[in-house]
């Protein structure tokens, strides 16, 4: 099968072209140049830049993959959860297609793509479900943070989600505090490598607690109190860097050992993680040395797959179909706040 995938959920206007578990290709057009001068995602600034990409970044994903359009065997795209309007871009200009093809469209849940990442590796990219093993999987993104039981392929059950702030969104808040621009992660990554994790004793919000939920708001909070009573921090580099490696530090040990805690409990051989924050070097070091330890196998997401794109949302489609589920109505309407539902 060769599927056309596309992907409009936030600020990533993504193509791909998958064949046979084959990534052919996988065009990103990030919007993030855009959004950081004013600090977050603006929605309406973003569904004109996918109005504006989504045809180039299309037409750029067959012409990489040598597929021609009509060569498609079935056309998907992201349906939920994410921006409305981001969303109706992608979604509608898909079922068009597909309209015109005469053929299946298939409407993905954006988180559900995300558990199936870490499972797509190598060079050219290609989906080993071959090596498809049950596990609990990690999924830490700008706008959520969900631990998931994927008990088998195509079959999952949420354990936990964040009730407030999601990790990325708290890397992002705590960025601002110190001035970086949006997203502040990767940037408060890098002054984080330069400092002492251990030098700020910021909380573990609900490290103890006996559920697979998270918090984050209570540590942005924290950071916040701390900068407003030690103001002089912010005009010393190396307490700004020791306290990103604290901050850093404490986001990591909060989702590395709750990911533990539900692996062992639900007795699974591995553990997966996916989204953005995955990108994120001490999560993906802490989170590979926890599992050794364990005794349990790792599969990380490749970071180029750890941001948004639609080869994840293309390679799942084409499992679902592959698997016999029935293609989405061509009417079709978005989801924007579609939950992860269980599924049987
Ligand atoms: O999955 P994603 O690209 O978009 C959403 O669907 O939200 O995730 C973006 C989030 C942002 O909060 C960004 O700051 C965070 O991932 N992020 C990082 C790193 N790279 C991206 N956070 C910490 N360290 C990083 N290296
Ligand atoms: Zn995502």
């Amino acid at each position: 099968m060769t599927l056309l995938a596309i992907e409009t959920s936030c600020d990533e206007t993504s193509a791909a072209v998958v064949q046979s578990g084959r990534v052919l290709s996988n065009v990103v057009a990030s919007q993030i140049q855009l959004h950081s001068e004013y600090g977050g995602v603006v929605p309406e600034l973003a569904t004109r830049e996918h109005v504006r990409n989504l045809m180039p970044v299309t037409r750029r994903a067959l012409r990489e993959a040598h597929v021609m359009v009509a060569e498609l065997d079935a056309v998907a795209a992201t349906r939920g959860p994410g921006l409305p309007s981001a969303l109706m871009v992608g979604l509608k200009a898909a079922q068009g297609l597909a309209f015109a093809l005469r053929k299946p469209f298939q409407g993905i849940h954006h988180h559900e793509a995300h558990l199936y990442s870490p499972w797509i590796g190598g060079s050219p990219p290609s989906a080993d479900f071959n090596a498809f093993r049950p596990n609990v999987s990690l999924v830490v993104s700008g706008g959520h943070t969900m631990l998931v039981h994927v008990e088998g392929e195509l079959k999952h059950r949420l354990l936990g989600s964040t009730v407030d702030d999601a990790a990325g969104e708290c890397f992002d808040k705590v960025a601002k505090l110190i001035g970086l621009a949006y997203p502040g992660g990767p940037a408060l990554e890098k002054l984080a490598t330069e400092g002492n994790g251990q030098a700020f004793a910021f909380p573990r919000p609900m490290l103890q607690e006996a559920n697979d939920d998270f918090s984050f708001s209570g540590l942005k909070t924290s950071v916040r109190y701390c900068l407003r009573d030690n103001p002089k921090i912010l005009s010393d580099g190396q307490r700004i860097r020791d306290l990103c490696a604290s901050v850093q530090a404490a986001i990591v040990e909060v989702l590395v050992t709750k990911t533990l805690r539900a692996a062992e409990r639900l007795k699974v051989g591995w553990v997966t993680a996916s989204g953005g924050v995955t990108c994120n070097q001490a999560l993906r070091q802490e989170l590979a040395a926890a599992v050794r330890r364990a005794g349990l196998r790792l599969r990380l997401a490749e970071k180029s797959l750890c941001t948004d794109n639609a080869a994840m949302i293309g390679v799942l489609a084409e499992r679902k179909l592959l698997a016999g589920e029935s293609p989405s109505p061509l009417d079709t309407e978005i989801a924007a706040n579609w939950a992860l539902v269980e599924t049987a």
